[in-house]
C-alpha cells in the first residue's frame, strides 16, 4: 500500500470533511482546539502521525513541556523531606498540585484526599491493601474492567471474603442492571463490602452509569470508581458522586508528566482503611527498640518513600491546560468524530457485499465515549490478524492499539468465548499467553482473544478520523494470506519483534 493510495486525494478529504460539518454543526464550536493542535502539538503533523490511543495515553502540548522546564531550570527544589528552602520549595509545589487536584474534580479537602501514586494501579493497590476486607465481607466488581481493578479480587479473597462478578450485556456490553441490583442486595449491611467499576469502558468507550454509586451506597456499598479511562475526554465531579475511592493516572488526562497517578478517597472511609506496612515518608513516629509505629494521617500516611516531587508540579500545569480548553469542547468534538467514525466503519463492505469491521460495544453515542473496539474480516468472514492490522497500520503513521487492553472481561463477553474455551487455555497451565490463548480459540471457530482499539482525545480532529477510514477502506477484499505475516508478537503488553 503506497501513502498516496491512503491519503488520497485532498478533494476526497474535504469533500467528507464538507459532508461532516453538515451532519456535525457542533463540531465547529471546537475550534480552538485547532489552533491549540497548530500551536502546541505541531509535530504531529508536521510528522505526518495518527494518533489514535488516547485512551493507552493522551497526547502532551509543547507548551506544557516548556512551563515544567522552565519551572525547573529556574528553582532549586530539593527532597521534601526537609524544612530547608529547597525543600520547603518543592512541598509549596507538590501542596498546590494536591488542592488543584481536588479543585479540578470538584471534591472540597473536607470531604477527600488525594494521595499521590505512581500510576492508577498504584491507587487501586492502596485500595487492595487497605481496604478491611473480612471473611465476611464482599468484592463485586464489574466483568468490564482493567486488571488493576480485577486484581483486587486476589487480596481480596486472601483476607477470606468472597468475591463476585456483574455481568455485562451482549452487544452494547453495559452493565446488566437487573443482575447487578440483585448482587448489590446481597450484602450484610454490618460488614465492609466493596463494588468497583469503571466510569468508562477502556474496551469499548462504554460509559457506564455513575448513579450506580448512589444505588450501592443504598445497598450497604462502599464505592470504587476507576476514572483513569474517563477523565481522559470527561470532567468528573465529586460532590455530585462521592464514591469512597477513585484513581487516575495524570498522563492519561494531559499526557505529561508520566509516573503520577493520584488515589481519591473520601475523608469519611479515611479511618476504615489499614495500612498493611509503614514506610519512609509515611509515619509521624517510628522507633525500632520499642516496635512502635504511628501513621501519619491523611494523605501522608499513604505517600511511601519520596514523592515524584519533581514531575507533581507538571500537575498543575497540565489541568491548567485542560481547564484552558473548556470544559464541554473536548467531549463534544470527541462525540462527533466518533460518532462519524462509527457510521463509516459500519457501513465498509467488501465487493462481495461482506461487512469489513465488526465493532464491539454501542454502535451509536449513546453513553459511550470515544474508544472504539472492532475488529476486520476477510470476504469469506474470516478474522484478520490484529497485529497485522497494527502494522499495517504503523506504515501509514497511525497508532492504535490491539491485543485485550488489560479488559480480559470485556473482551471475553464481546466475543463471546464460552467456559470451555476459557478451559481449553487453563489447560495449557503456566505456559499460557495472551498470544497462546488467540491460537487457541482461533482454532476452535475462528474466534477472536482481542481486538483493535482506535481511541480519540484532547487534540484529536476530522483529519485523523478520515485517514484511519481511509486505511482500513485499503483492507477491502485483502485476506490473511494477501496482507502478509505480522513480524511482532506482544506477550504481558511487550512487544516481541522477529528476531528481537
Ligand atoms: C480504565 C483503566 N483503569 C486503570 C488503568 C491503569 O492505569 P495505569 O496503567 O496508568 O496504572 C487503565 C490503563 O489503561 C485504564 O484504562
Amino acid at each position: 500500500m503506497s501513502v498516496s493510495r491512503i491519503s488520497g486525494t485532498l478533494s476526497a478529504e474535504e469533500t467528507a470533511r464538507t459532508e461532516f460539518l453538515r451532519k456535525f454543526p457542533e463540531y465547529e464550536r471546537t475550534s480552538r482546539i485547532d489552533a491549540l493542535r497548530a500551536s502546541d502539538y505541531g509535530r504531529l503533523d508536521a510528522l505526518g502521525q495518527i494518533y489514535l490511543d488516547y485512551t493507552g495515553g493522551s497526547l502532551y502540548g509543547e507548551s506544557q513541556v516548556r512551563q515544567h522546564l522552565d519551572l525547573l531550570t529556574r528553582h532549586v527544589f530539593g527532597n521534601p523531606h526537609s524544612a530547608s528552602p529547597a525543600s520547603i520549595a518543592t512541598t509549596d509545589l507538590v501542596e498546590e498540585a494536591r488542592a488543584h487536584v481536588l479543585r479540578y474534580f470538584n471534591a472540597p479537602p473536607t470531604e477527600y484526599a488525594a494521595i499521590f501514586t505512581a500510576n492508577a494501579t498504584g491507587a487501586l493497590k492502596h485500595v487492595a491493601e487497605s481496604y478491611p476486607f473480612s471473611d465476611r465481607s464482599q468484592y463485586l466488581l464489574t466483568v468490564d474492567n482493567h486488571n488493576s481493578v480485577n486484581g483486587i479480587r486476589e487480596l481480596a479473597r486472601a483476607r477470606g471474603a468472597s468475591v463476585e462478578y456483574a455481568p455485562v450485556t451482549v452487544p452494547d456490553l453495559r452493565i446488566d442492571r437487573a443482575r447487578l441490583g440483585e448482587l448489590l442486595g446481597k450484602a450484610d449491611r454490618a460488614q465492609h463490602n466493596l463494588f468497583a467499576f469503571p466510569a468508562q469502558s477502556n474496551f469499548s468507550g462504554v460509559k457506564h452509569p455513575l448513579e450506580l454509586v448512589e444505588d450501592a451506597h443504598a445497598s450497604g456499598w462502599d464505592v470504587l470508581l476507576d476514572a483513569a479511562a474517563f477523565v481522559s475526554t470527561n470532567r468528573l465531579d465529586l460532590t455530585a458522586l462521592r464514591p469512597e475511592f477513585v484513581c487516575v493516572s495524570f498522563y492519561k488526562m494531559f499526557g505529561y508528566p508520566t509516573g503520577v497517578g493520584c488515589l481519591l478517597v473520601r475523608t469519611s472511609a479515611l479511618p476504615s482503611l489499614v495500612r498493611p506496612w509503614f514506610a519512609g515518608g509515611t509515619v509521624n513516629f517510628a522507633s525500632v527498640r520499642g516496635t512502635l509505629h504511628v501513621l501519619a494521617p491523611r494523605e501522608a500516611g499513604f505517600e511511601d518513600g519520596t514523592l515524584n516531587y519533581l514531575g507533581i508540579p507538571a500537575v498543575t500545569i497540565g489541568l491548567r491546560h485542560l481547564e484552558s480548553i473548556g470544559q464541554d469542547t473536548i467531549p463534544t468534538r470527541v462525540g462527533c468524530l466518533t460518532a462519524w467514525l462509527l457510521e463509516k466503519l459500519l457501513a465498509l463492505r467488501h465487493t462481495n457485499g461482506r461487512h469489513m469491521v465488526r465493532i464491539y460495544g454501542p454502535a451509536d453515542m449513546t453513553e459511550r465515549g470515544g474508544t472504539i473496539a472492532l475488529n476486520l474480516y476477510d470476504p469469506d468472514g474470516h478474522l484478520l490478524d490484529y497485529r497485522r492490522v497494527e502494522e499495517l497500520a504503523g506504515l501509514e503513521g497511525i497508532s492504535l492499539r490491539t491485543g485485550c487492553f488489560c479488559n480480559p472481561g470485556a473482551g471475553e463477553t464481546a466475543e463471546g468465548l464460552t467456559d470451555e474455551d476459557m478451559q481449553a487455555g487453563v489447560e495449557e497451565g503456566p505456559a499460557i499467553t495472551l498470544s497462546r490463548f488467540r491460537e487457541i480459540v482461533r482454532q476452535r471457530g475462528g474466534k477472536s482473544a482481542g481486538a483493535i482499539r482506535v481511541s480519540l482525545g484532547l487534540v484529536s480532529n476530522f483529519s485523523d478520523v478520515y485517514r484511519f477510514i481511509t486505511f482500513t477502506e485499503s483492507l477491502r477484499d485483502q485476506t490473511r494470506l494477501t496482507m502478509g505475516d505480522v513480524t511482532f508478537d506482544v506477550d504481558a503488553c511487550r512487544v516481541l519483534r522477529d528476531g528481537a
